[in-house]
């Protein structure tokens, strides 16, 4: 059998086999961030699909968190009953699955505001003063013990993609020259302090996820010397599993062939080689990677080369829920072309998450 479809442990909590549904925004909860019934659906689909851990797509903090229409909450208790639903419905087919936890930062629907004053293209966003951080802070671990009370087996911290963790951790974005800015130590003290609180909260049993830019792709933004040491600041605490992924505020494509490995074998996981790098530092933390893979041959060589333990993927279960099973039937390759039509501005909070590609 392919060590693809062996089963894993991330702390106290077992998975069937190697694959993460990376999280993905359905983009489609009401607008008080309620899950709706389609989404749970989706979720199900997942679960029989037979992959191993699920992501939940970003759930915001706080209401201020929210990063766009559609997007789930868990800053509330009324948004409990429909996320318990949704877990169950996993757990009905084997599965297992954590919740994102995230906040908007200078990306806020409502409120813009992060660690310093930032000047967008055509909108501006305050800095956060040190008593709304540590707001922000307890807001997490409230999230958190919301996330064991619906029945989520863990929790993944957001610290990807230019929101509020990474905004923090990126030199572009946080310039305050207090306690939670300048030093890569400072910058990095919202992510810890975060973890400590839920971690404080849940207890050692729960496992608690990170997923991680290991490089903002921005010539003054967080870089993969900057991950390194962040991701072996974390694990050493007792982080259960990190997932490496990359890009944020300020991204430049053209920089994203830097994160690129020389193995031909590896040449389709986008960060593969800053994988390579992190991965002596968060040993041995669970490590997942994430972005570009497709095909059986890249994800076998990416745990048989030690580049990570788990096979992280987001669009290609949009396109086709039951890929694991469809991989264990001797499926080469998930069919997903990366075409991002998912994503586009025409259907992102119009209409319910879907790949948009003809069968
Ligand atoms: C429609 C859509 C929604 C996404 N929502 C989230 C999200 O809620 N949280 C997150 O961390 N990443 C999100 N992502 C990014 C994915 O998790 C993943 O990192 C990225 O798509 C690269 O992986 P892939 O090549 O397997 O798709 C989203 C991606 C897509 C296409």
């Amino acid at each position: 059998m392919s060590v693809l479809f062996e089963p894993f442990r991330i702390g106290s909590m077992e998975i069937r086999n190697r694959f993460v549904r990376s999280a993905t925004t359905s983009y489609w909860s009401d607008e008080r961030g309620v899950v709706r019934p389609e989404i749970i659906d989706l979720y199900r689909r997942l679960a029989e699909g037979g992959v191993g851990l699920i992501v939940k797509g970003h759930l915001y903090v706080t209401e201020s968190g929210k990063v766009h229409p559609g997007m789930a909450g868990i800053s509330s208790d009324a948004h409990v009953p429909m996320l318990k639903r949704l877990t169950d419905a996993v757990h009905e087919h084997g599965g297992r699955i954590v919740a994102q936890l995230n906040h908007a930062g200078i990306h806020s629907l409502t409120d813009r505001a992060g660690p310093s004053e930032y000047r967008g293209d055509g909108w501006e966003a305050r800095a956060l003063s040190p008593d709304e951080i540590w707001g922000l802070v307890e807001a997490f671990g409230d999230a958190a013990e919301r996330a064991v009370a619906a029945g989520f087996d863990g929790v993944q911290i957001h610290g990807a993609h230019g929101y509020l963790i990474s905004q923090f951790l990126s030199r572009l974005v946080n310039r305050r020259t207090d306690e939670w800015g300048g030093s890569l130590e400072n910058r990095m003290r919202l992510l810890l302090e975060v973890y400590d609180e839920i971690r404080g909260r849940l207890g050692a049993g729960v496992p608690v996820l990170l997923k991680m830019n290991c490089d903002d792709f921005s010539p003054d933004g967080f870089t993969v010397e900057e991950s390194t040491r962040v991701a072996e600041a974390i694990c050493r605490r007792g982080l259960d599993a990190i997932e490496i992924s990359g890009g944020g505020v300020g991204r430049n494509p053209e920089l994203m062939a830097r994160a690129r490995s020389r193995d031909p074998e590896l040449e389709e996981a986008l960060f593969a080689g800053h994988a390579e790098r992190i991965r002596e530092a968060t040993k041995p933390t669970p490590t997942a990677l994430v972005n570009g893979i497709r095909s059986r041959r890249c994800m076998e060589a990416i745990i048989r080369k030690g580049v990570a333990d788990l096979i992280s993927m987001s669009r290609p279960f949009i396109r086709e829920p039951d890929l694991v099973k469809r991989l264990q039937a001797g499926q080469e390759a998930a069919t997903c072309t990366t075409c991002n039509a998912c994503r586009s501005r025409t259907v992102f909070g119009k209409m319910m998450l879907r790949c948009h590609l003809e069968p």
